[in-house]
């Protein structure tokens, strides 16, 4: 028994082989570019994506260390909330706007203003955020009618790469939930939204729970990759629900906490329930529960771009020198705060004009000192989300961390104290494709649950513990933080408006 995870990501997709037992036997990744037409702009081929995922499914195939015919199941993890539209003859119909995407303010606030944000949330959970699918379709209609008249099917990125696999059109409920036309807690599209915005149900693809088979691979998909037409093919999930399952976030009380591009809080919760603000994303999980989640635009990306931007005179690792001088910097970073709002920011303040800054620079400072407040800027912003699971009684007993970000101990220790809870690392390194591969596995029939089978195959092997005295002096320093975005929130208008 093997299963295909395949992570359809915005940089590349990565695919791996998990064979029986839960091991990762074979991995690769293909990359892509993403195109950004204007400012605020974010958009893909899904050609693209088929591409990239055919070479890297030939090129394991190729290795030879596991047949055609010893891979039992398939199954997705994809970027959320992309567009996809294909035409009448299933042809792609322009490229996809992507997650990141922030040109659809307009839609956003006439879908939250003049349709009501309390109607939305009361049909789907959540409300029109730019990165998000429904306010996308809303400016094709606007700005590019003479593609939205040809529309015959519209989808998520993974589901296109379903439908190149299987000829048939399907999506799971974790990913139908980031399009804001999904009745979450009812785990099926949502009739009253679709009346609104005069959407037929018939362009959309049928939804499954993740693990639930939607076929096989079809004929041509077999000839173009190599695999057998035996294999089934599961509906997957959207990457943070496949990237909780690959951390074995299943539980509540469990928070998945992703240090990746994005920065991401994710609390699995028994039964649907919805933050009346609407601050935090309300999502159907991929095990059969649901989830709230906060997301924050920038994160390792932060890290990464301070990284490129100052000279390190490093012979070796950047990243490394960079930390350690971190590591000598005190918790507060020598009363430095960092703003990581360097791309707007989602959750909470759902502003694509916030920006990252620097507040409480001296004459002191020193780079360190700088690299510090940025790890702990993020960790703020983090913060943010977990104070409103809090405010909404979710139970939270300690963190899983994944992503880049999560390789660094400092960074562990950094979270471990500003969120004042246990910061674990588990087994996999794989991430969503493990968690995709887990859903192939549960639609083959290995394990009878996701739950079961996260259980069998997930195990912590690192535990970074708070340190009381640094809480202490987070707490401090939060207060402030907290407060800076309500005093700068006008002038970052005003900057973007110059
Ligand atoms: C989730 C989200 C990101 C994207 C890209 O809401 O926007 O996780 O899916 O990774």
């Amino acid at each position: 028994m093997n299963c295909l995870g395949i992570d359809l990501g915005t940089s590349s997709v990565k695919i791996i082989i998990m064979d029986g037992t839960g091991k990762v036997v074979e991995s690769t990744s293909k990359s892509y570019d993403v195109s950004y037409p204007a400012v605020g702009w974010a958009e893909q081929n899904p050609e693209d994506w088929w591409n990239g995922t055919k070479e890297g499914i030939k090129e394991l195939l190729s290795r030879g260390s596991v047949k055609p015919e010893e891979i039992n199941g398939i199954s997705f993890s994809g970027q959320m909330h992309g567009l996809v539209l294909l035409d009448e003859k299933n042809e792609v119909l322009m490229p996809a706007i992507l997650w990141c995407d922030q040109r659809t303010q307009k839609q956003c606030d006439y879908l939250n203003n003049e349709f009501g944000q309390d109607k939305i949330s009361k049909y789907t959970g959540n409300k029109a955020l730019t990165g998000f699918t429904i306010p996308k379709v809303l400016w094709v209609k606007e700005n590019k009618p003479e593609i939205y008249s040809k529309v015959a099917h519209m989808m998520l990125p993974k589901d296109y790469i379903s439908f190149k696999l299987t000829g048939s059109f399907a999506s799971d409920v974790s990913d139908a939930s980031g399009t804001v036309m999904f009745d979450v807690e009812n785990r099926k599209w949502s009739e009253a939204m679709l009346d609104l915005l005069e959407i037929d149900e018939k362009v959309l693809p049928k939804v499954y729970e993740s693990w639930e088979v939607v076929g096989k691979v079809s004929k041509e998909a077999s000839k173009e990759t190599g695999l057998s037409t035996e294999t089934l093919v599961m509906a997957g999930a959207g990457d943070q629900a496949a990237g909780a399952v690959g951390t074995g976030t299943v539980d509540a009380g469990v928070l998945s906490v992703a240090l990746g591009t994005s920065g991401v809080v994710f609390a699995c919760d028994e039964k649907f329930s919805v933050d009346k603000e609407n601050r935090l994303h309300s999502f159907c999980h991929s095990n059969g529960k649901w989830h709230q989640m906060g997301v924050m635009l920038s994160a390792a990306s932060c890290l990464q771009w301070w990284v490129d931007n100052v000279n390190t005179d490093a012979d070796g690792n950047v990243f490394e020198k960079l930390l350690s001088e971190a590591e000598d910097s005190p918790v507060g970073s020598n009363r430095l705060l960092f703003l990581p709002y360097l791309m707007g920011e989602r959750t909470p303040h759902s502003d694509a004009n916030a920006k990252g800054s620097f507040i409480g620079l001296n004459i002191t400072h020193k780079r360190g000192d700088m690299t510090r407040s940025i790890l702990e800027g993020v960790c703020f912003g983090l913060r943010d989300s977990l104070e409103i699971l809090k405010s909404l009684n979710v139970e939270v007993k300690e963190v899983r961390v994944s992503g880049g970000g999560s390789k660094s101990k400092l960074w562990r220790q950094i979270l471990a104290d500003i969120f004042n809870l246990n910061v674990n690392v588990i087994n996999s390194k794989e991430g969503p494709a493990y968690g995709a591969a887990i859903l192939a596995a549960v639609g083959c029939g290995l394990y009878n649950t996701v739950d079961e089978a996260c259980k069998e195959l997930i195990n912590i092997t690192d535990r970074t513990e708070p340190i009381k005295e640094n809480v202490e002096n987070y707490n401090k320093i939060y207060n402030v933080y907290s407060s800076l975005y309500g005093c700068l929130k006008d002038k970052f208008e005003e900057i973007s408006n110059l």
